[in-house]
């Protein structure tokens, strides 16, 4: 549920009509809704109740700094992978001790910032990252608490680009090589083994490869506790669908509901913390790109709608042909419904936010693609030198500006020109 609704023939968010919106900031422009994220937020740590539990929000999902800051004023850890990621949520409250590190390639850089601020764990990819973990950690002078990432082998069924628990695939250590890999930490010096880790994949519709992941950890645990190697917690990722389209994802409490339900037949699970770390299943629906159209262009074969958005402020439907519903923001006019390809001003054939969708619009209209809270903004870019747009949050009846829209300047902003032939720059 979002709070993104009709209200005599307007779209509003939460109590403010998009179409001010729109006059006072502009287009495009991306418009999230507070108490969709808090609810979001709060369907997880409710269904979590009394078992102990961290929800980890994963910061790629939209790390605006309002975003982090109201997660992290619920109570929220975070999930980073990266120490840009990491300084967004300190310099927006977040608490350091609640932060788990994901992430293939982690310099040691950041390894030692992390180290150095003491997150709460590291999820560790690989046997070279654990040894070079341990190196930093013992170079200044820190234990480094680490949770090993599983690859549990299982098939998330969610778009190739976007599944991550494969052999196939580049993240964590195959489930069969995580005890060896396991003994070693134990015996490191600089290490301590704190947790056990997996993420399968995002935009998962579907609960039994979640149970599946889980099995597989579980037997593992069970392994570990063999050879004496004991977690005081659980991270099952994140990866929870949302519905774009026709999708019945299982909503977060069903979802948390399950796994506790299967984890409650080991022995042991209530003293295990239970770790998520949920992106999209936050951010998505509580989040709209508002865009306007510039132009309609009827076609012989097709017609299009050319709109002030394009693939570098949205990039999803271009790269994974992802479907996010697009409406009319005012209703209220009478116009004549057509169909149209929703296409945007780069200049790549690639450039659309939906195809073949009916709508009753004229040029000059408002649109909003929704869906668009997660990897939204968060994977916007300057192509075309296009500045990237405003970020608004409606918080009841009032918008907040939380990220400007970017100006023409800060488009080279860090750019120089080389030197002329007398060796000057001017
Ligand atoms: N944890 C780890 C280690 C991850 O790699 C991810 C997402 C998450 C948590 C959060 O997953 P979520 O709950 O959001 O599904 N850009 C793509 C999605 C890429 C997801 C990458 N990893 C998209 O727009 O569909």
């Amino acid at each position: 549920m979002d709070h993104f609704e009709y209200r005599d023939g307007v779209l509003y968010g939460e109590d403010m009509p998009l179409t001010r919106i729109a006059d006072e900031f502009g287009t495009p422009c991306y418009v999230y809704s507070r108490a969709t994220l808090a609810r979001h937020f709060r369907a997880y740590t409710e269904a979590l109740g009394s078992h102990p539990h961290l929800i980890c929000y994963a910061v790629k999902a939209n790390s605006n700094l309002a975003v982090l800051g109201l997660l992290a004023r619920l109570g929220a850890g975070f999930d980073i992978v990266s120490v840009g990621e990491l300084e967004r949520v300190l310099a927006a409250g977040g608490e350091p001790a609640k932060v788990v590190f994901s992430g293939v390639a982690k310099q040691e850089t950041e390894m030692a910032r992390a180290l150095e601020v003491g997150i709460k764990c590291f999820n560790v990819e690989s046997r070279p990252e654990l040894e070079r973990l341990d190196a930093v950690a013992g170079r200044v002078g820190k234990i480094a608490p680490v949770s090993l990432r599983v690859n549990p082998d299982v098939d998330a069924g969610t778009h190739p680009y976007i599944s991550t628990g494969l052999k196939d695939n580049k993240f964590g250590i195959p489930v069969d090589e995580a005890l060896a890999v396991y003994e070693l930490a134990a015996k490191l010096p600089h290490v301590a083994v704190t947790g056990l880790d997996c993420h399968i994949g995002s935009q998962l519709t579907e609960l039994a490869p979640f149970l599946d992941a889980l099995d597989r950890l579980l037997a593992l645990l069970e392994r570990l506790r063999e050879r004496g190697i004991e977690v005081a917690h659980l991270d099952l990722g994140g990866g929870l669908g949302v519905p774009y389209r026709d999708e019945h994802p299982p909503a977060p409490f069903d979802y948390a509901t399950a796994l506790i339900e299967r984890l409650s037949r080991w022995e042991g699970s209530e003293r295990l913390t239970l770790l998520f770390e949920p992106g999209r299943s936050i951010a998505a629906n509580a989040g709209v790109l508002l865009t306007r159209v510039e132009y309609l262009k009827p076609g012989e074969t097709k017609n299009f709608a050319i709109v002030d958005a394009g693939m570098n402020d949205l990039i999803r439907p271009a790269l994974y042909q992802a479907w996010q519903t697009i409406l009319a923001v005012d209703t209220r006019k009478p116009r004549d419904t057509a169909t149209y390809d929703v296409v945007g001003p780069v200049c790549e054939t690639g450039d659309f936010l939906g195809k073949d969708r009916a709508l009753a619009i004229a040029a000059g209209d408002l649109l909003a693609v929704r869906s668009a809270g997660a990897y939204g903004f968060a994977m916007a870019s300057n192509y075309n030198s296009r500045p990237r747009p405003a970020e608004v949050m409606v918080d009841g009846d009032q918008a907040h500006l939380v990220r400007r829209r970017e100006r023409l300047a800060d488009l080279w902003a860090g750019e120089s020109l080389l030197p002329d032939d007398r060796g000057e720059v001017r």
